[in-house]
C-alpha cells in the first residue's frame, strides 16, 4: 500500500532542509508577517499608532504564531501521533501506519524547534522582546470541550483533534511562502513546514477513514455531534496574546476591547473557520460523517455548513 510518508527519509524537512538563518532581509524593508494576515493591524485605533509601534506589534504577531505552533506540535499533534505510533490508540493499525506516525512525530518536533529558532533570531535581530506565552489555557479549552462532549473518550477526542488540525488549510501556510513582502527566513520556514504538512494532511485523511470505519454506530453518533464544536473551538483564535501585545503598544484596556470586539466579531470568526476547515468538512462528507442522524443539523447550527 502506498503511503504519503513513502520517501520520508529523503524528502522530510527534518532530513533535508538546512537551518534557516536570518540574513540581511530586515534592512530591506520587508515585513516579519503579512499585514493582511494580522486582522487588527488596520483597525483605526492600531493604524493610528507610530510606525515603530506597529512594527513591534507585527513582530509579536509572528512570535505568537510561532510559539503557538511550537506548543501545538508537541502538546497536541505529537500526543496523538505518539499514541498511533506506540500502539495505544485503541485501533488495530498495521505496522506501516504506526511507523509513519513516528515519522510525523519527528517532523512535528523539528517544526517546534525551528519555530522557536525563528522567534529567537528575530528577537535578536530586531530587539523586540518576546512576551511570555502560556499555551495552557488553549489546551485546557480544547481538552475541556472533549471531556464535556465525549466523557470517557479521552483518546478518541485526542485523535479527532489531530485529524481536524492536520487537515486544515490555513492561509498562513498557503500564502506566506509566496509573499515577497515577507522576510526570506520566515517565508522559507513556512514553506518548509507547508511541504511536510501536505504529507501529514494526506496521512490523517486516510487515518480518519480507518478511525471512522472502526467506530461503533453509537460512538459515531456521539463523535459527529462533537465535531462541529470541536472544529469551532479549536479554530477560535486565542486572543490573550493579542490583548497583551496591544497593551504593550500603549492602548488602554477599553481601546483593546474595542479593537478585539470589532475585528473578531463572531460572524467574521466563523467565516474564517469555515474557510480554513473546508477540506476537513469535505473529508467528513466523503467518509459519511454528515450522514449520521442529526450530524448535518449540528454542523448547520454551528454555522459551519
Ligand atoms: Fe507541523
Ligand atoms: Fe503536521
Amino acid at each position: 500500500m502506498k503511503s504519503p510518508l513513502d520517501g520520508w527519509y529523503d524528502k522530510a524537512g527534518v532530513r533535508t532542509d538546512p537551518r534557516r538563518v536570518m540574513a540581511r532581509e530586515l534592512e530591506e524593508g520587508k515585513t516579519l508577517f503579512p499585514h493582511k494576515l494580522i486582522p487588527y493591524l488596520d483597525h483605526p485605533l492600531v493604524a493610528a499608532l507610530e510606525p515603530e509601534e506597529r512594527y513591534r506589534i507585527t513582530a509579536r504577531h509572528l512570535y505568537q504564531y510561532m510559539q503557538f505552533t511550537m506548543h501545538f506540535e508537541t502538546s497536541v499533534v505529537n500526543r496523538a501521533a505518539e499514541r498511533i505510533a506506540n500502539g495505544t490508540s485503541g485501533l488495530p493499525l498495521p505496522a506501516a501506519t504506526r511507523l509513519d506516525a513516528y515519522k510525523i512525530y519527528c517532523d512535528e518536533a523539528y517544526h517546534a524547534l525551528y519555530s522557536l529558532d525563528v522567534v529567537e533570531q528575530v528577537s535578536d535581530a530586531t530587539g523586540v522582546e518576546v512576551p511570555a506565552y502560556d499555551f495552557a489555557p488553549f489546551l485546557d479549552r480544547l481538552d475541556g470541550l472533549g471531556a464535556s462532549v465525549m466523557p470517557g473518550e479521552t483518546i478518541l477526542v485526542q485523535l479527532l483533534q489531530v485529524v481536524v488540525f492536520e487537515t486544515l488549510v490555513t492561509s498562513i501556510l498557503k500564502d506566506i511562502p509566496k509573499d515577497q513582502t515577507v522576510v526570506g527566513t520566515v517565508r522559507e520556514v513556512v514553506r518548509d513546514h507547508a511541504q511536510d504538512e501536505g504529507r501529514h494532511h494526506a496521512y490523517f485523511a486516510a487515518f480518519f477513514k480507518e478511525l471512522w470505519h472502526d467506530l461503533s454506530p453509537a460512538l459515531r453518533e456521539r463523535a459527529s455531534r462533537c465535531l462541529p464544536e470541536l472544529v469551532s473551538r479549536s479554530l477560535t483564535p486565542d486572543l490573550v496574546p493579542v490583548r497583551g501585545s496591544l497593551r504593550l503598544a500603549g492602548l488602554d484596556e477599553a481601546s483593546v476591547s474595542e479593537v478585539l470586539a470589532d475585528v473578531y466579531a463572531p460572524d467574521r470568526t466563523r467565516d474564517g473557520i469555515r474557510a480554513s476547515a473546508r477540506h476537513t468538512f469535505q473529508l467528513f462528507e466523503s467518509v459519511g460523517v454528515l450522514d449520521v442522524p442529526g450530524a448535518r443539523d449540528s454542523f448547520m447550527s454551528a454555522g459551519l455548513l
